[in-house]
């Protein structure tokens, strides 16, 4: 028996990089997955989950569009009748010095990463009120959470927006018996991340204590223990899965 046995989980921008293995991890543990994201990917992540021996639901959402995410929290209750878990993974990070920063690439940034959590977490609260049940993972990154990054103003703002915003909903929901917990990862090696270059990732390695990139199944660790009730004290919290990368 895996620790989410029967869990429903829907994870946003799964079709890729740190949400597809944080799909492909919680299905290992017996969850049922919604695999979300604006990517056709989502068919062949949902493959994979089945292959494992896994249900998994793949559903077309761009987080920003509250039509799309309110349908997906339809079709989801429709085919599972719960949800339990809700990993907001989806994000964007377009490196852009402030100075060339236009008004529309910051809206951008805040709207996927910061609104797209607000629309997912919106839709999908009253169902975890009405059970009394549930865990919120947001994913962060130390950008915001603990360290400046150059060229990531409107990134670095909306990942600080995170950690604010799971306090005070750890806060709201705990009486309803939901955890709202983050995740800030440091430099991970993603589909996202390869666009950077060899000697960008090349640099980043010699300043990580652990010498190496995290793997998106770092990350995806994490999340099953904050998805599942080994975690059910700790509410409120980020916790930075970096390789030692911001230690002083
Ligand atoms: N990779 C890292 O080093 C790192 C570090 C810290 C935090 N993070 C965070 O982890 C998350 C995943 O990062 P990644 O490196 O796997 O990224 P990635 O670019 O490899 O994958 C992100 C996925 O999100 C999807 N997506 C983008 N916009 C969307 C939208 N509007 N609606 C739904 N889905 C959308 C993309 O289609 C893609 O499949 C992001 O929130 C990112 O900020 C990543």
């Amino acid at each position: 028996m895996g620790k989410l046995q029967n869990r429903v989980a829907i994870v946003t921008g799964a079709g890729q990089g740190i949400g597809k293995a944080i799909a492909l991890a919680l299905a290992k543990e017996g969850a049922k997955v919604v695999v979300s994201d604006i990517t056709d990917l989502i068919f062949d992540v949902a493959k994979e989950i089945e292959a494992l021996g896994s249900e998994a639901l793949p559903i077309k959402c761009d987080v920003t569009n509250p039509n799309d995410v309110n349908k997906m929290v339809k079709t989801t209750l429709e085919k599972f009748n719960r949800i339990d878990i809700l990993v907001n993974n989806a994000g964007i990070y377009p490196f852009k010095p402030f100075i060339e920063m236009s008004e529309g690439e910051w809206d951008k940034v805040l709207n996927v990463n910061l609104k797209g959590v607000f629309n997912c977490t919106k839709a999908v609260v009253p169902k975890m009120v009405e059970q009394r049940y549930g865990k919120i993972i947001n994913i962060s990154s130390i950008a915001g959470a603990v360290v400046g990054f150059p060229q990531l103003a409107h990134y670095s703002a909306s990942k600080a927006g995170i950690i604010g915003f799971t306090r005070a909903l750890a806060l709201e929901l705990a009486p309803y018996g939901i955890n709202v917990n983050a995740v800030a990862p440091g430099p991970i090696e993603t589909p996202g991340t390869k666009i950077l270059g060899k000697e960008t990732l090349e640099s980043f390695i010699k300043t990580i204590p652990l010498g190496r990139m995290g793997k998106p199944e770092d990350v995806a660790n994490l999340v099953v223990f904050l998805a599942s009730d080994d975690s059910s004290f700790i509410t409120g919290q980020y916790i930075v899965c970096d390789g030692g990368y911001t230690l002083p």
